[in-house]
């Protein structure tokens, strides 16, 4: 298999470690930028490089596109219509219009399209969905969901963009669903224009759900936190935790004689649970999979349809950052839930 990684910068550099090490395939690297490209012959001295994907597009049989967002969509059309499969980096567009396009692109060229959100190739999100369908953690009140850092900012978008399809994508895979309304507020601090900080509630009215997302390139700390709480557990999932990735928490609240209504609440607290979970690297089992799809025709975990489905949830977040309101997701057709990667 011949793989071009376009967008040699600091994702598209682990890509081509990741599947340059996998068996039977070559890379060849693409990037417009000549630094990156002499930066890329160094690192892997076999690759071909090339400084335009139209170059590069008659010697791969598929690519990984790791450039910008805004670049995301005319790169995923110049190679589907060359008839070469793509896997590109999230968000896969940045417009819902976009999205809808690719999404139709790819299935009347025939070839694959997969969006790479990482995390649901990932063992501790693999663990809290299982909790969820099992029932472990009784009926699921709320999901809260915490990116934090002093981050990168980007000069083609803005935090939501950059920061919440990963948040998104969590959701949705852990939900089984997608969200109905979508409501956002955020402010450019640092940068006069780039929103930098934002909060976003998704309401998944269909099961009576709420996911809470704040993200932020202008904070103190690193925070990679997601707390999905239930009527009888809570999970919280610390991505920067070394050992104790998942704690699960046998703590909750009622009302006393179970009436919703009525005070005061009792406590219930009980033990902390750390689960093991597979620490396989998520890059390397996205990779692999996405390469099973090409050649082996697997079908896709995290196809263009959920790719749409986040930049569509990105967007009308950013509609409501302009208007202060909630913004309904009309086409309300439920995504089919992913099946669970094999991991
Ligand atoms: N899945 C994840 O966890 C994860 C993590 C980080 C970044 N990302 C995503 O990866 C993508 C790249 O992010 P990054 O941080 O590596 O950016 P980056 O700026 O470090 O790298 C981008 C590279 O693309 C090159 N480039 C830009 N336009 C190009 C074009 N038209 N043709 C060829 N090369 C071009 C640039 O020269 C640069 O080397 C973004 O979509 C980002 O959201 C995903």
């Amino acid at each position: 298999m011949r793989i071009g990684v376009v967008g040699f910068g600091y994702w598209g550099s682990k890509h081509a470690r990741v599947m340059g090490g996998l068996p039977d395939v070559n890379v060849a690297i693409v990037d417009s930028d000549e630094d990156r490209r002499l930066s890329a012959a160094m690192t892997f001295p076999a690759a071909t490089t090339f400084s335009n994907l139209d170059e590069a597009l008659h010697c791969v049989d598929a690519v990984v596109i790791a450039t910008p967002p805004r670049s995301h969509a005319p790169l995923i059309k110049q190679a589907l219509l060359a008839g070469v499969h793509v896997l590109v980096e999230k968000p896969m567009a940045t417009s819902t219009a976009e999205a809808a396009e690719l999404v139709d692109l790819a299935e009347r060229c025939g070839v694959v399209l997969m969006v790479g959100h990482t995390f649901e190739y990932n063992g501790a999100v693999w663990r809290l969905r299982e909790m969820i369908d099992r029932g472990d953690l009784g009926r699921i009140f709320y999901i809260d969901s915490s990116r934090l850092s002093l981050g990168l900012y980007q000069s083609d978008v803005n935090v939501l963009w950059d920061l919440a399809p990963h948040d998104v994508s969590i959701a949705n895979y852990l939900l089984g669903t997608t969200p109905t309304q979508v409501s956002a507020w955020g402010t450019a601090h640092a940068s006069r224009d780039m929103v930098d900080v934002a909060h976003m509630r998704l309401d998944y009215e269909s099961i009576g759900v709420t996911a809470y997302i704040h993200v932020s390139w202008l904070d103190p700390a690193k925070v990679r936190r997601i707390t999905v709480a239930g009527s009888a557990r809570m999970a919280v999932y610390d991505d920067t935790s070394a050992d104790e990735r998942i704690r699960v928490y046998d703590k909750g609240v009622e009302a006393e004689a179970g009436d919703q209504q009525h005070f005061p609440m009792t406590y219930r607290h009980g033990d902390i649970v750390s689960p093991y979970l597979s620490m396989e690297e998520p890059l390397l089992v996205e990779d692999r999979h996405f390469l099973a799809c090409v050649r082996d025709g697997d079908l896709c975990n995290t196809p263009a349809r959920s790719g749409y489905e986040v930049v569509r949830v990105i967007d009308a977040a950013n509609l409501a950052l302009e208007t202060g309101g909630p913004v309904p997701l009309l086409d309300e057709a439920a995504a089919t839930p992913p099946a669970l990667p094999v991991g």
